[in-house]
């Protein structure tokens, strides 16, 4: 791939996305650079998810430009983005609960090996390679034979992203993997985020939650109806105005007073 060292591994300049009449992403602009987290935060709507498929080559976008290192680019289906190098996470992790950590992590291009003219599942070198990609993540899983069902959310989240680092992703895009956790488990997962950044990936964090985009993000880009509310690089924002942003400013100063009153009652 070419591109100059400071040219931003994705860049999107006044993107727009209807659905039929549903406009639900217009004049978005942001960038994405290698070892940095790119945050975005809004409400339900927003448009959170209709950005990262654009990225992903799940959707194409219908206005504005998306630029890979610098090239635009318009991709037909997600195998398009991963031959670039951009690898999603989604919410609902394509993990197959029944089958062993290994084969998840390698789901369809598991090592073979070769005896005369037969091809072989080699599971030894597929459990090995598995615990190595963990390990190098700080991720100590005690058995990978296990079934994936077992693990726990935040564990299965490091498990993907640990894939997606040991396959070779470039940008690592994670739609809202903290959602489900628990405070403890989130910050498991937001270690590995910023894991993958020092490791040079450039991370698109798709979040709700100010507190946990705030410890690991370089910029935040706010969303609020599918258009751009703001966009910040951290040194311009902290988490309290990141965190009344969000809410609203004014709307959640109402609604604490609301919510005063009623418990004074
Ligand atoms: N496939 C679709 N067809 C029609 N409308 C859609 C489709 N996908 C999303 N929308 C609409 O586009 C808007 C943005 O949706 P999107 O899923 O991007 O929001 P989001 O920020 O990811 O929300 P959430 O936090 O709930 O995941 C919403 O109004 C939604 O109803
Ligand atoms: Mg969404």
């Amino acid at each position: 791939m070419t591109g100059q060292p400071d040219t931003p591994l994705i860049e999107v300049r006044g993107i727009g996305k209807s659905y039929g009449s549903v406009i639900a992403l217009r004049d978005v602009s942001t960038v994405v650079n290698a070892g940095e987290v790119t945050c975005v935060l809004g409400d339900n709507g927003a448009g959170k998810s209709t950005l990262i498929k654009i990225l992903a080559g799940v959707h194409r976008h219908d206005s504005g430009e998306f630029l890979v290192e610098g090239r635009p680019v318009s991709f037909a289906s997600p195998r398009d983005a991963l031959e670039l190098g951009i690898a999603t996470v989604y919410q609902d992790l394509a993990v197959v609960p029944l089958l062993s950590v290994w084969r998840n992590f390698f789901l369809g291009a598991e090592p073979r090996k070769s005896i005369g003219p037969l091809k072989f599942l080699d599971r030894r070198e597929g459990r090995e390679t598995t615990k190595r990609a963990l390990a190098d993540m700080g991720i100590d899983l005690r058995d990978v034979e296990q079934p994936v069902g077992t693990l726990s959310g935040g564990e299965r989240q490091c498990v993907a992203i640990a894939r997606a680092v040991h396959f070779g992703a470039k940008v690592l895009i994670l739609d809202e993997p903290t959602a489900a956790l628990g405070v403890k488990q989130a910050g498991v997962v937001l270690r590995y985020v910023a894991q993958a950044r020092d490791r040079g990936l450039g991370v698109v964090l798709i979040t709700h939650n100010p507190h946990h985009a705030y410890p690991v993000g370089d910029r935040f880009l706010l969303l609020n109806r599918g258009a751009p509310l703001g966009s910040y690089e951290k040194s311009e924002i902290d988490l309290a105005e990141l965190t009344s942003q969000m809410a609203g400013g004014a709307e959640i100063e109402a609604l604490e007073h609301e919510l005063r009153s009623v418990n004074a009652k």
